[in-house]
C-alpha cells in the first residue's frame, strides 16, 4: 500500500523516528545503527524514542546522529531502552501519542519488535501513522519471515549452554533438565537441542507425558548411557495441563504470563520416578543479552536498511521480513500471526533422543 493518505496528497519524509519495544534482544542497536545511516543517504533526520511506545505517549524523545551511533553495531540491548508499555489501553494514551509524533514533527515511523509492538503499529497505520515494522525476537515465533535477529544469538548462546553442561553431567552422571525462552512456539528448544545433542527436547508445540519422557531416559540409561540432557521450552506442558506451568503469577501489560517454573517441575518428576540424580538450570534472560553474533548482525542491518528504504519509497503498514536470501516485505497484520516449530524439524530432533 502507497502510504495511508489519499493518493497524490503523500506528505514528504524529513524525520523519521525510531523506537524499540517488548523484550530486548541482541541486534537492536544494529538495527538502529542502520536506519541512522540509511536516513543520512536520503537526507532524512531521525529522532529515537526511548522505552517503546511508552516514550511516544511520554514525549520522550531524542535526535539521533551519526556520532551518537558510533559502536553500537556489536552492543547487546538497545541504547534507546525498552518496555512492554500498551499505549492502546488507553485512548488518552493514543492521543498523547498521536500528538507527540506532531509535536516532535516525526512523518514516519520505525517500530521494532515482536507480536505486541507490531500490532500497536498496524493499529496506529489504521488511523494514520506512518510506519515500518522491523521484527525482532529471540524467539523466532512471527510469521511473516523466515527467520527474526535475536534468534540467532540466543540460540549459540543456548547451544554454549548444553555444552558446558554435557561435560559434568556426564562426569556425575546425572540428568541435566535445561529451561530456555520459548513461550509459544519452541525454536529455540529444537535448534539448540539439535546443535547441543540434547537426549530430549519438549516444547509449547507438543504438550508431553512425564511417563513417556522417563520412558525414553530409561531406556537411554538402559542403552549404557548414563546421563541425560533435556531441554524444556517455558512454554512447555503437561497434556493435563490447561495452560502455562508458572510460578510467579505475574502478567505484564499485554496480559501475558511471567513464565519459568515448567523446568523445575520436569526435573523433579523426573528424578523421583528415574530415581536419577538430577539438577535444573534455568537459562533466563541470558539469552537475551550479549553481543550478537555476525549472522544477527547482519540480518538486523539489512533489516534497518530496507525499513528506511520503504519508507523512502511511500511504502508504510508492512514489515521488513527476511525470504530466503531477499530481504522483503510483507503487510504488519500477516506479519504478526505466530510461526510454531516446523515439525519436519522436531522429528527429525527426536532421532537422536
Ligand atoms: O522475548 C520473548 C521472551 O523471551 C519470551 O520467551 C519470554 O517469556 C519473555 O520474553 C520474558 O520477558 P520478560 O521477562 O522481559 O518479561
Amino acid at each position: 500500500m502507497k502510504g495511508s493518505e489519499p493518493a497524490g496528497q503523500e506528505r514528504p519524509c524529513h524525520t523519521i523516528g525510531v523506537l524499540t519495544g517488548g523484550g530486548d534482544c541482541p541486534g537492536l542497536n544494529a538495527v538502529i545503527r542502520a536506519v541512522v545511516k540509511t536516513a543520512r543517504k536520503f537526507g532524512y533526520q531521525v529522532i529515537g524514542v526511548r522505552n517503546g511506545w511508552k516514550g511516544l505517549v511520554e514525549g520522550d524523545v531524542e535526535p539521533l546522529t551519526d556520532f551518537g551511533v558510533a559502536g553500537i553495531l556489536v552492543r547487546g540491548g538497545t541504547i534507546l531502552g525498552t518496555s512492554r508499555t500498551n499505549p492502546l489501553k488507553d485512548e488518552d494514551a493514543v492521543q498523547r501519542l498521536l500528538a507527540n509524533l506532531a509535536r516532535f514533527g516525526i512523518d514516519a515511523l520505525v517500530a521494532i519488535g515482536g507480536d505486541d509492538t507490531l500490532t500497536v503499529a498496524g493499529r496506529l497505520h489504521e488511523m494514520g501513522v506512518r510506519v515500518v515494522g522491523v521484527p525482532k525476537t529471540i524467539d523466532n515465533d512471527l510469521s511473516g519471515t523466515d527467520v527474526t535477529f535475536g534468534f540467532d544469538t540466543a540460540v549459540a548462546t543456548v547451544t554454549d549452554a548444553i555444552d558446558r553442561l554435557h561435560t559434568t553431567a556426564e562426569s556425575h552422571h546425572r540428568i541435566m533438565v535445561l529451561e530456555v525462552m520459548g513461550r509459544h512456539a519452541g525454536w529455540i528448544a529444537t535448534t539448540a537441542g539439535i546443535a547441543g545433542g540434547a537426549d530430549e527436547i519438549l516444547i509449547p508445540e507438543v504438550p508431553f507425558e512425564i511417563d513417556v519422557v522417563c520412558e525414553g531416559l530409561r531406556a537411554r540409561r538402559n542403552r549404557g548411557k548414563t546421563f541425560s540432557i533435556v531441554v524444556v521450552a517455558e512454554g512447555a506442558r503437561p497434556k493435563e495441563a490447561s495452560g502455562f506451568v508458572t510460578s510467579s503469577g505475574k502478567k505484564d501489560e499485554f496480559g501475558h504470563e511471567q513464565l519459568g517454573g515448567i523446568g523445575h517441575l520436569v526435573g523433579a518428576a523426573i528424578e523421583s520416578r528415574l530415581g536419577a540424580e538430577t539438577r535444573v538450570t534455568v537459562l533466563g534472560h541470558v539469552q537475551r543479552g550479549g553481543s550478537p553474533t555476525a549472522r544477527d548482525r547482519v540480518l538486523a542491518t539489512r533489516f534497518g536498511v530496507k525499513a528506511v528504504e520503504e519508507i523512502h519509497a511511500g511504502n508504510f503498514g508492512t514489515m521488513v521480513a527476511l525470504k530466503g536470501d531477499k530481504i522483503e516485505t510483507v503487510p504488519l497484520a500477516r506479519a504478526i500471526t505466530q510461526k510454531t516449530v516446523d515439525m519436519d524439524l522436531y522429528e527429525m530432533a527426536r532421532i537422536f533422543f
